[in-house]
């Protein structure tokens, strides 16, 4: 089956389940549940500043479409695995036990912390099928990260092991309702399991599915009240597919992203959300009690002329019949963040792709992981890097281990009203993004492209820093 009649099978499937026979609905589990949000992994440890967990990374079985079984990786047996709850300053304990038939590790998306944990090839020997691993590191950053394997990432993640981490910090807003939106895909035979064929399209956009998943579900339903000051803690673990999300009649205010909150919100009526990045958004709910509103995947065109031709149903947000909530405002302004100095940048770092001996590569400054030439940065230092992206598709760039600023897009320097911080960011095709980074945490830091077909056919490179 080429690509493009999995993308129909796709859409198909989903128009079906989304037509909203009453039948298909009833088997729906009832609320509080319909949303699929993960439940929070139990903290064994008394110590209220240490949060301790275990996780087991296993088969398990999953039904994604009505009626069919989808054998999943997964940790603890959920889709998306349990969520961890903590707050900043905390110690985290996880203590892994790898039940799979091969190697696997954790990395921790997004959380700064010492290099020996942070489960990247470099760092780490990978568990063996039976072995265990206890990571143990301080939470520094409040805000919303996830977590999955960094061996076999591109068929591991897209297996399901994927979970979330919910880090609470001060000045957070009141929100009435708070949810997690963890949105990925599956690419499934007709059967329910996984395709697992592959093709040079699926290689240059990244694998996506035909089946579109929100919290591991086909089209949740969220209740809310009208009114209600909801907040969404949203990131995209999907291999390739970029989410540009719209709710009808509602806009996105924009309070935080990958590395917590921003200090200036801002609006989007549409919101992009590339694989591996975090969004933080606030929204109050409207329309007339009983209203149901589809959040829709919305048309991007990110490259080789593959915009969606129309929105993809992804969730149904029903208002309520309660009594509105009223007097709830939507904040202008949050927590300042540190601003890195900024400059000229001493190090360009270029991507693009390339048909190498007839296969298709992503390249680093011309080169593949693993012979990518390291960065020397010594401990401590801030260093400013020109992203360049050469290639007709927008790559996802993301960083371990630090966050990164925005100082310029193609040579124009961003508004200081944008300043955030963040470990994955799109680079848009042809174009040069100008970021900034201080590196206090020595060792070995991988950076790569998120599309996951990209990093392991060779789009990964390595920022060494000195002890
Ligand atoms: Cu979420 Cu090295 O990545
Ligand atoms: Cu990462
Ligand atoms: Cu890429």
């Amino acid at each position: 089956m080429s690509a493009r009649s999995r993308v129909l099978l796709g859409v198909v499937s989903l128009a079906l389940l989304s037509s909203g026979c009453a039948a298909e609905r009833a088997e729906e589990p009832p609320a509080p549940d319909a949303w699929g949000e993960p439940a929070a992994a139990p903290d064994s440890n008394p110590d209220p500043r240490i949060v301790e967990v275990e996780l087991e990374a296993r088969a398990a079985e999953k039904s994604f479409l009505e009626g069919k079984t989808t054998t999943v990786l997964a940790y603890n047996g959920a889709v998306p695995g349990p969520l961890i709850e903590a707050n900043v300053g905390d110690t985290l304990v996880v203590h892994l036990k790898n039940s799979l038939p091969e190697e696997t590790t954790i990395h921790w998306h997004g959380i700064r912390l010492p290099n020996a944990m942070d489960g990247a090839p470099a760092v780490q020997e990978p568990i063996a099928p039976g072995g265990t691993f206890t990571y143990q590191f301080t939470l520094r950053d409040a805000g919303f990260y996830w977590f999955h394997p960094h061996v076999m990432e591109e068929e591991q993640i897209r297996r399901g092991l994927f979970g979330v981490i919910r880090v609470r910090g001060e000045g957070e807003p009141q929100a009435d309702v708070e949810k997690i939106v963890v949105l990925s895909d599956a690419l499934l035979k007709e059967d329910g399991s996984f395709d697992d064929d592959i093709d040079d399209e699926l290689i240059m956009m990244g694998r996506e599915g035909n089946v579109v998943l929100v919290n591991g579900k086909v089209m949740p339903a969220l209740d809310v009240q009208p009114g209600a000051l909801t907040r969404l803690r949203i990131v995209n673990v999907a291999n390739g597919r970029f989410f540009h999300l719209a709710l009808p009649g509602h806009t996105f205010r924009v309070i935080g992203t990958d590395g917590g909150l921003i200090p200036r919100p801002y609006d989007a009526e549409k919101l992009l959300v590339a694989p591996g990045e975090r969004y933080d958004v606030l929204l109050i709910a409207q329309g007339e009690p009983g209203t149901e509103l589809t959040l829709t995947n919305e048309p991007y065109e990110r490259g080789h002329h593959t915009g969606l031709a129309d929105p993809v149903p992804l969730a149904t947000v029903r208002i309520g019949a309660g009594p509105a909530l009223s007097g709830r405002a939507l904040p202008d302004s949050g927590p300042a963040i540190e601003r890195l100095p900024g400059g000229a940048a001493d190090t360009t770092i270029t991507f693009d792709e390339a048909y190498v001996e007839r296969e298709l590569k992503f390249l680093v400054d011309g080169k593949t992981h693993p012979d990518v030439p390291p960065i020397h940065v010594e401990r401590g230092a801030t260093r400013v890097f020109d992203l360049k992206n050469d290639a007709e598709m927008d790559h996802p760039f993301h960083l371990h281990g630090f966050f990164f600023q925005v100082l310029a897009r193609d040579g124009v320097a961003v508004a200081d009203e944008a300043l955030a911080n963040k470990d994955t960011l799109i680079l848009p095709q042809r174009s040069t993004t100008t970021v900034v980074a201080r590196f206090d945490e020595p060792g070995h830091w991988m950076y790569h492209c998120h599309i996951l077909e990209h990093a392991e056919r060779g789009m990964m490179g390595e920022i060494i820093v000195s002890h």
